[in-house]
């Protein structure tokens, strides 16, 4: 469903499973659409933690709970 969320923002997204099961599943992100709704309560998953992604390791500031 997160990826299905990606495409829909226009994010590139790049998934890569070893699982048979899991690559089938992401090809059948097409299959469906997330509306307002669900769209909305998985950006409200944001915790605002941008420290997790950059282009410089010294700046990556967000170590998991
Ligand atoms: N990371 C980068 O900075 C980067 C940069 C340029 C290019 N790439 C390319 O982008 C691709 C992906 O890179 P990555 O670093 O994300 O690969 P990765 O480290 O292998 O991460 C993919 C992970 O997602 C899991 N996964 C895939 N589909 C899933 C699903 N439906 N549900 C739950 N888990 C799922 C996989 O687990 P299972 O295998 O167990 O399913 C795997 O652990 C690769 O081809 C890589 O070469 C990556």
């Amino acid at each position: 469903m997160v990826l299905r969320w990606h495409i829909q923002r226009g994010d590139i997204v790049l998934p890569k499973s070893v699982s048979p099961e899991r690559m089938k599943s992401n090809f059948q992100i097409f299959d469906f659409e997330l509306d307002g709704a669900e769209m909305t309560a998985i950006s409200g998953l944001d915790r605002g933690k941008s420290g997790r992604t950059g282009p410089n390791p010294d700046q990556f500031d967000d170590i998991p709970d």
